[in-house]
């Protein structure tokens, strides 16, 4: 679907994203991290981003690079002050909580909005001068939004992409954000933008029109000015197979013989996430402890597993959730555990991939229950884990995009009712083999084939360029 054209012209990939996942020793990478790498080795390019550094000033010109293979990794430090005001303030005071509907959490600041867009210049800068004429461009997530804009300003006329990995609200709550139409007019700048699911593209068409910014038309364009672009959904996925022997080769794996030894047969829920007030987590253990109290007889018999790597702690709003959940989780093993008991096993530290696939295997339920989520690649790899002869059960929330997908076989909660989700919890420990099986089968189907290579590819088909374009890159 794309690399070296019919003329032979060498259209490589550059992808960019706020974090680049430099391949390092010793390092496993994520999913998407893998695949975004495996994209660009088929074509040969670039991963342009922040290199996670800062130091005092910034040469506006200066790059590290590292060579690997076919892919080059370019990445550029930013000032203190440029961390502080884009990302963690406007990115992640304003748009990831705007995002996730919850304006009560968000902070807007006009230093950081500036901030915001004058960063995103440095990275269109700086990223200006490595992209070739027929070279095809992909920018990542919230953080870099207007990039696309600040590389047209700069005379770039190649084909660019966006994929929201988030949510995009509709526009009564999404307008709220400082800067809001400047952000819209940077997403029309794209050729392509791709959301997570059908409900954020309707979202995002019906700002465009409200705005007077674009007219949708039937087969899914949107007119903007004298261009037209396309707007869809790419739901991603995962590397289902490579989970699925992953999670098989597990049994061997010294963790998962240590946990299955400390269960004593008790019945495992688990749940993972970054810990972000996203997650519902504190809904979550709300339903737990409403469980424990509507089936008391359960007591000593079931255990919850809760992994929440630390998050953004930098942002007030994270730290206190850090103090809030870790004061729940006390409070409700203190309350309801017993001296031979721990109701809640609570982890805030990362947990290697190959031991948390072992982990949702043995897992009897999988509580995946977002207050908002643009995808959720938990409740997907949850799946992929399972024994096909004994699966477990996942509990989702309906506001996670993956519920698009997974409703079909998942146990659908809304996750602010702790007695809805604490009787999907019974009804899910109860449920029979025959039902686990039959549910189980119902979304592996939709696993086998939207796969993250499926994504990826499927989005740049969208971006190539036609056939009969292909030859002369346009320059309009
Ligand atoms: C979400 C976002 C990503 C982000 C990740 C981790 O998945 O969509 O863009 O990288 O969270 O957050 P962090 O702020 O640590 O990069």
């Amino acid at each position: 679907v794309f690399g070296p054209g019919p003329s032979g012209g060498n259209q490589r990939l550059i992808v960019v994203s706020n974090r680049v996942s430099v391949p390092r020793a010793g390092a496993s990478a994520g999913g998407l991290a893998v695949a975004l790498e495996a994209a660009l080795q088929s074509s040969g390019g670039i991963w342009f981003g922040w290199s996670g550094e800062t130091r005092t000033a910034i040469d506006a010109d200066s790059l590290h690079t590292q060579q690997v293979g076919p892919v080059t990794f370019a990445t550029t430090d930013l000032t203190r002050r440029d961390v502080e005001d884009y990302y963690l303030g406007y990115s992640n005071r304003a748009l990831w909580p705007v995002c996730h509907y919850r304006l009560d959490l968000s902070r807007f600041n006009e230093r950081e909005t500036q901030a915001y867009f004058r960063v995103n210049d440095l990275f269109a800068r700086k990223l200006a001068g490595l992209v070739g004429p027929s070279d095809l461009v992909w920018v990542h997530d919230y953080h870099l939004i207007p990039l696309g804009a600040a590389l047209r300003d700069r005379g770039l006329t190649n084909r660019i992409g966006f994929f929201l990995h988030i949510p995009w609200p509709p526009p009564e709550v999404v307008s709220a954000l400082p800067g809001y139409r400047r952000l819209l007019q940077g997403l029309a700048a794209y050729d392509v933008v791709g959301f997570q699911t059908e409900r954020d593209v309707e979202h995002f068409v019906r700002c465009l029109e409200e705005e007077g910014l674009g007219t949708s038309e039937d087969d899914g364009t949107v007119v903007v000015g004298d261009r037209r672009i396309e707007v869809a959904s790419f739901p991603i996925g995962i590397d289902t197979e490579g989970v699925a022997e992953m999670a098989d080769k597990s049994v061997g794996l010294s963790s998962t013989r240590r946990m299955l030894a400390s269960l004593e047969g008790k019945r495992l829920l688990i749940g993972v996430d970054r810990l972000d007030y996203s997650k519902g987590l504190r809904e979550r253990i709300r339903s737990y402890v409403a469980y424990l109290a509507a089936h008391p007889e359960e007591k000593g018999r079931v255990s919850y597993l809760q992994i929440t790597p630390k998050s953004r702690s930098e942002v007030p709003e994270y730290a206190e959730l850090e103090r809030e959940v870790a004061t729940q989780v006390g409070e409700a093993n203190g309350a309801c555990g017993d001296f031979d008991w721990t109701p809640i096993r609570y982890l805030t530290q990362n947990v290697p991939h190959a031991t948390l696939m072992g982990l949702y295997r043995m897992a009897d339920v999988g509580l995946v229950t977002p207050l908002r989520d643009g995808m959720n690649l938990v409740a997907k790899e949850f799946v992929a884990s399972q024994d096909p002869q004994d699966p477990g059960v996942l509990i989702l929330s309906r506001y996670a995009g993956a519920a698009f997908e997974l409703e079909g076989g998942a146990l659908i909660v809304n996750p602010y009712d702790a007695v809805g989700t604490a009787e999907a919890i019974d009804r899910a420990l109860r449920m029979s083999r025959g039902e686990r099986r039959e549910r189980w089968e119902t979304m592996m189907d939709v696993l086998r084939t939207h796969t993250v290579n499926a994504w990826w590819q499927n989005f740049l088909a969208a971006l190539s360029p036609a056939e009969d374009e292909r030859s002369a890159p346009s320059s309009s």
